[in-house]
C-alpha cells in the first residue's frame, strides 16, 4: 500500500484531517441538498432561486475537491462515501416532494449559517497546526458567507 507522507504528523495531522473531513461532509451534503431544492422548487420566485441554488452546488463541488485533496496531501484519506455523509452530516434534510420557495430560502439560509459556524470552528482549530489548510477553510467560509448574505437578502 502506498503511504503518502506530508508536512504534518501525530496530533497536528489528526486535528487538521478531522477538521477537513468535517468540511468535506458539509460540502458534499450542501451540494446534494442544493440540487434537491434546485429540482423540486416551486413558487413565484422559482427562477432566481433555482439558478442561485446551482451557484451553491458549484461552490460546494469546487471546494470539496480542494479540501479532499488537501487531506490526501497530508497523508490522510478523505471519506466522501454516501453512507459516511448520511451518517455524519449536520445539515437539515429537505422533505421529499415540492419545496416552497419561501421555505427553501429560509432553510438554505439556516443551513449556510450552520456551515459557516462550523467552518469558523475549523479555522480556529487549524490556526496553529496548519495555516495552509486553514487558508483553504477561510476560502470556503468566504464563499459560504457570501451565499448566506444573498439568501438572507431574499427573505
Ligand atoms: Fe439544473
Amino acid at each position: 500500500m502506498a503511504a503518502i507522507t506530508g508536512p504534518l504528523s501525530g496530533d497536528a495531522r489528526n486535528t487538521v484531517v478531522e477538521a477537513l473531513q468535517g468540511a468535506l461532509v458539509d460540502l458534499i451534503d450542501l451540494s446534494l441538498v442544493a440540487k434537491q431544492a434546485h429540482w423540486n422548487l416551486i413558487g413565484s420566485h422559482f427562477r432566481p432561486i433555482h439558478l442561485q441554488l446551482d451557484e451553491v452546488t458549484e461552490l460546494a463541488r469546487t471546494h470539496m475537491d480542494t479540501i479532499a485533496e488537501r487531506v490526501v496531501a497530508l497523508g490522510g484519506n478523505p471519506d466522501g462515501r454516501a453512507a459516511t455523509v448520511a451518517r455524519s452530516t449536520k445539515l437539515p434534510q429537505p422533505e421529499g416532494g415540492w419545496l416552497d420557495d419561501g421555505k427553501v430560502v429560509a432553510t438554505v439560509t439556516d443551513t449556510l449559517d450552520g456551515i459557516s459556524r462550523r467552518m469558523y470552528e475549523r479555522i480556529r482549530a487549524t490556526d496553529e497546526p496548519d495555516p495552509v489548510s486553514q487558508d483553504l477553510l477561510i476560502a470556503v467560509a468566504q464563499d459560504i458567507d457570501k451565499q448566506h448574505w444573498m439568501f438572507q437578502a431574499q427573505r
